[in-house]
């Protein structure tokens, strides 16, 4: 009975410095964001920089004196003298790719209206330029000609995000790193068209029509890859062939309901997996399917589940916030506990579900040590 009271005093006492005072526009929030909101602004600011960043990483314009073009440039083009490897044609309302002269290996056309590109416009650098950036046109996949993309086998950067593609264009270029085509309508990828690309590191196609069969077999000996991206796509599993280099999946807002116990194995050093925003069940989940020893973050959010799933004592972020989990399982957590047993989770979030701080069985405290933040609502 001492105890017991002591128990409650303490949670009076240490409850309300969980949650720090929120400025008063926000304490009007619904109960559920109010208490999100801290962990929210971290990961918010940290999302925005790193879009930022990623979008303007190619825009580098480096210093041109009185816009002075060096002489082998496209007229509608500027190319810095002193960078006369660069030709930048983004942002002034073209509507074609223009002739690339020879000597140009980085190209820049985001931002226009283009919406074809006609056979032998690269003619002149078809093995040596090395970065195309497409973003921001209106560029469909049969109007990409025979001739043009095709040509380009010495290419490392490959960026045709927001275009109106249905149909992955990939070039022959077995020197590519990094392959951007995200917000299209993609639905096609041909199996074959990375076969070969030991270099390539990533590959962002999220915000595309995907399925799961459109993309088996994709991925497969490309052991150089560590990120993936296919967020709001249409899977409603993981595709088949994905390579053992694999570090990070991203796979949110997607219809993926299951994860079979092969499917993970395959994947040795996955480090980073989201699939938050997606149709997963207990049943969906076979036994020891997240007992994988270099996953380090887990987001099961906006999912279905009932109960924690099996998870390797190495991982230090899960999130489970908003599914449907009644039930507090140490077991999936900690197998055993001792002195040198126990689990590497930092960070657990399990608001948004049927279950209160009062579920966390009382001897967790050996099992959840590294705990540093246990988010109940
Ligand atoms: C491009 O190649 C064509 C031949 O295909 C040649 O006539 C022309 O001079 C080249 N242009 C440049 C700028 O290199
Ligand atoms: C490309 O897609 C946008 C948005 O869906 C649409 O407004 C535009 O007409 C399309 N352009 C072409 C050339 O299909
Ligand atoms: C792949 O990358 C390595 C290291 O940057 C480089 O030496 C090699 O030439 C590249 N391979 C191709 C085919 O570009
Ligand atoms: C989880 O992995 C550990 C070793 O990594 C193994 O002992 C255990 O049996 C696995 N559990 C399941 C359900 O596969
Ligand atoms: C964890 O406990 C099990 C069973 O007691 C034991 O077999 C295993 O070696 C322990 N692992 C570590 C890292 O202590
Ligand atoms: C939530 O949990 C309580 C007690 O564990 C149970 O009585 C109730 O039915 C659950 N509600 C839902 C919606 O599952």
């Amino acid at each position: 009975m001492e105890s017991l009271l002591l128990f409650y005093c303490c949670l009076i006492l240490l409850c309300p410095s969980l949650h720090p005072p929120l400025p008063s526009s926000i304490s009007r929030l619904p109960l559920l964001s109010r208490a999100m909101f801290p962990l929210r602004v971290p990961i918010l600011a940290l999302l925005v920089s790193l879009t930022v960043g990623q979008y303007y990483d190619y825009d580098y314009q480096p210093y041109a004196q009185q816009s002075a073009s060096s002489p082998n440039c496209a007229q509608e083009c500027e190319c810095p003298i002193n960078f006369p490897t660069a030709m930048y044609c983004d942002s002034r309302k073209l509507k074609f790719v223009p002739i690339v002269p020879s000597g140009i290996k980085y190209l820049y056309l985001q931002n226009n209206l283009i919406t074809e590109i006609k056979a032998g416009v690269f003619d002149n650098v078809t093995e040596d330029l090395r970065w195309l950036v497409l973003d921001q046109n209106q560029i469909t996949s049969d109007k990409v000609a025979k001739g043009s993309i095709d040509k380009l086998t010495g290419l490392q950067k490959f960026f045709f995000s927001h275009n109106n593609l249905t149909e992955a264009i990939i070039p022959p270029s077995k020197s590519l790193d990094e392959l951007k085509m995200t917000n299209n309508q993609l639905s096609k990828f041909h199996k074959a068209s990375l076969s070969g690309m030991k270099n390539l590191t990533s590959v962002h196609l999220q915000h595309n029509k995907l399925t799961s069969e459109s993309l088996n077999g994709v991925f497969k000996g490309l052991n150089s890859v560590l990120f993936i991206e296919v967020t709001n796509n249409k899977l409603k599993k993981l595709p088949s062939g994905m390579p053992s280099s694999l570090e990070t999946f991203y796979a949110d807002h997607n219809d993926i309901s299951s994860i079979s116990a092969g499917d993970l194995k395959e994947l040795p050093k996955l480090a980073y997996l989201r699939l938050a925003y997606n149709k997963l069940t207990d049943a969906g989940i076979s036994a020891g399917v997240f007992n994988v020893t270099n996953l380090v973050e887990l987001d099961l959010s906006y999912n279905k589940l009932k109960s924690i799933p099996e998870i390797n004592e190495q991982l230090e972020h899960l999130y489970l916030q908003v599914n449907q989990i009644n039930k507090f399982d140490l077991g999936s957590i900690c197998k055993f506990s001792g002195p040198l047993n126990y689990s590497r989770l930092k960070h657990l979030r399990l608001d948004g579900n049927n279950i209160t701080h009062a579920d966390l069985p009382s001897d967790s405290a050996n099992c959840l040590r590294q705990a540093t933040d246990i988010v109940f609502e």
